[in-house]
């Protein structure tokens, strides 16, 4: 059963691999979301909670789902589908369906979180042109220029100023350049692309880090912005929504409840280590996110807009941080162009190291669940990318981005990792999973990650799922407070996802009775 099938695509080499697998985890998520969320839920205090749930969820995931995609692709699946089928020992018919989750959920945020990647290579065209810098004239001014100029961008309902085909033009760029690199593999494609970017993407942050931090005082100092970012607010601990918060965090830039990691994995050779590799990559991703990711937008938005300018701007959302108050202030200092240019393209280049990871499950799947070519794969995801896509670009102010966002990039990793954990620590065995992640292993693990990954993990994950379902799923889900011409769109979206699923359960179902049929006719192949 455990042949290693001739032709499976490999990683090249070690150095490749963890670059990849660390620019799958550092993304938009890293500079934009983590600043927004650690200073909305307790500054300093948010590291608490949010390390807590790095040890007792992001490395235990991490590394099973590293160990998971190893052994699957031993068996010639880089799918979540066929992993969990393994994981059953193909005992439980119902398991691979539930996979479909790690193919259909990475789809849906590839789709919407390309979209946002090409906003980054827009804003780097226009830094480059200056379009959007001295928008009025004192910096209150100059960032409501900013705002208006990207709420034009984004309603491509518009095509008086940057809106109407701009922004389609720049999506269906980044979606056809992420279309040619799949189309050239794993070690020609995805490795390539790490190797190049994600030294780059570093660099780029480090130089922005130390021109923020050496910027002279306007509304407050540099010092005074780490100093509100790190701030403890010691009350938020006893604060459900600020755990929830980390746990999210956690889950969105470890990547981790997706099904792509696995499928990473799955291009790893039998003997690879993974626990000391998987380690690395959340290490480095950590880094990024707490050092890098920290100390660029929130102390540069304090040094122009002053402490409670930032809070303002930090409710506000992601993108106010990233683009309206980072675009903002790089308009300030001297050499706008180039830093903006710096700064957006750090961000494109963080973007699409990850929108290739959340296309790969479904590469894999088309490949070898459905039949296609690497080639034809490749056209078809660009195509759905595209297709798909220009639904949320259209309705974009209906919110069907965030609807997307929500279930498949939010509340679905928590689902599917509680599923994940389970069939790996309950009905593969804890035991036989030690040894199966021990396997080729660099480094041990400590001994009291065994039962954290029988009892902490999933009783933490249950909770999670309980509490986070009941107060934001479920009035999620029957729309509460959703703007009543909102609603169709977001059925739409819903019904969408949904139909994505089915067409998945499908091909699950047909892909497995022809492999029945041809392990019946003693042919080889299951
Ligand atoms: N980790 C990415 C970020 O920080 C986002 C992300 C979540 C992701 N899940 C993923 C990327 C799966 C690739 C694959 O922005
Ligand atoms: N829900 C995200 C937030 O924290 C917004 C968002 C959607 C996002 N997609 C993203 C943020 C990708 C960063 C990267 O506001």
């Amino acid at each position: 059963m455990s042949v290693q099938q001739a032709g499976r695509e490999q990683w090249g080499t070690r150095i490749g691999l963890v670059l990849a697998m660390a620019g799958n985890a550092v993304g938009l998520g890293n500079f934009l979301r983590f600043p927004v969320q650690a200073a909305q839920n307790g500054g300093g205090t948010f590291m608490i909670p949010y390390f807590i749930s790095f040890i007792l969820l992001g490395i235990p995931l991490m590394w099973i789902e590293w160990g998971v995609g190893r052994l699957g692709g031993r068996h010639g699946h880089s799918t979540v589908p066929g992993m969990f089928d393994v994981l059953t020992d193909r005992k439980k018919k119902w398991a691979k369906y539930f996979g479909i989750l790690g193919v259909v959920m990475p789809l849906i945020v590839f789709i919407y979180y390309t979209y946002v990647a090409s906003w980054m290579l827009g804003f780097s065209f226009f830094s480059l042109t200056g379009r959007y810098f001295g928008l009025g004239d004192d910096v209150a001014a100059r960032a409501e220029g900013v705002r208006s100029f990207l709420v034009n961008y984004q309603n491509i309902h518009d095509s008086t100023g940057t809106g109407g085909f701009v922004p389609v033009l720049f999506f269906a760029a980044t979606m056809i350049f992420l279309g040619w690199i799949l189309a050239r593999g794993i070690r020609g494609g995805i490795e390539k692309l790490a190797l190049y970017g994600v030294p780059m993407l570093f660099l780029f942050a480090i130089v922005l880090l130390v021109r923020i931090m050496t910027l002279p005082e306007a509304a407050a100092t540099p010092a005074e912005g780490l100093d509100f970012i790190w701030n403890p607010e010691w009350s938020s601990l006893g604060n459900a929504r600020v755990w929830v918060a980390a746990a999210g965090q956690i889950f969105f830039t470890l990547s981790v409840g997706m099904g792509s990691i696995q499928t990473y994995a799955s291009y790893l050779r039998r003997k690879d280590d993974v626990t000391l590799t998987g380690l690395s990559t959340a290490a480095t991703n950590e880094f990024a996110e707490v050092v890098l990711g920290g100390t660029i937008a929130i102390p540069a938005a304090v040094v122009f807009f002053g402490v409670t300018g930032a809070m303002a701007i930090a409710r506000n959302g992601s993108f106010d941080l990233g683009i309206v108050a980072m675009g903002t202030v790089i308009g300030e200092i001297a050499g706008s162009q180039l830093w903006g240019f710096l700064w957006f393209f750090l961000l494109f280049i963080a973007g699409i190291t990850s929108c290739v990871a959340l296309a790969s499950p479904t590469m894999a799947f088309l490949q070898e669940e459905v039949g296609l070519t690497r080639k034809r794969a490749a056209q078809a995801v660009t195509a759905l990318g595209i297709g798909l896509g220009m639904f949320h670009v259209v309705f974009y102010r209906w919110g069907v981005l965030d609807e997307w966002d929500y279930w498949a990039g939010t509340f679905g990793l928590v689902v599917f990792a509680a599923i994940e954990i389970f069939l790996f620590a309950w009905i593969f065995g804890i035991d036989r999973g030690w040894d199966e992640l021990h396997q080729g292993a660099d480094l041990r693990m400590p001994g009291f990650y065994k039962p954290v990954m029988k009892w902490v993990t999933p009783v933490f994950l249950a909770v999670l799922l309980v509490w986070w379902g009941w107060t934001e799923a479920r009035p999620k889900l029957m729309m509460e407070g959703v703007p009543e011409e909102n609603v169709p769109y977001l059925l739409v979206a819903r019904l969408i996802m949904t139909l994505m699923l089915l067409v998945g359960v499908v091909f699950i179902r047909r892909s497995w009775q022809r492999r029945a049929a041809a392990a019946a006719a003693g042919k080889p192949g299951a």
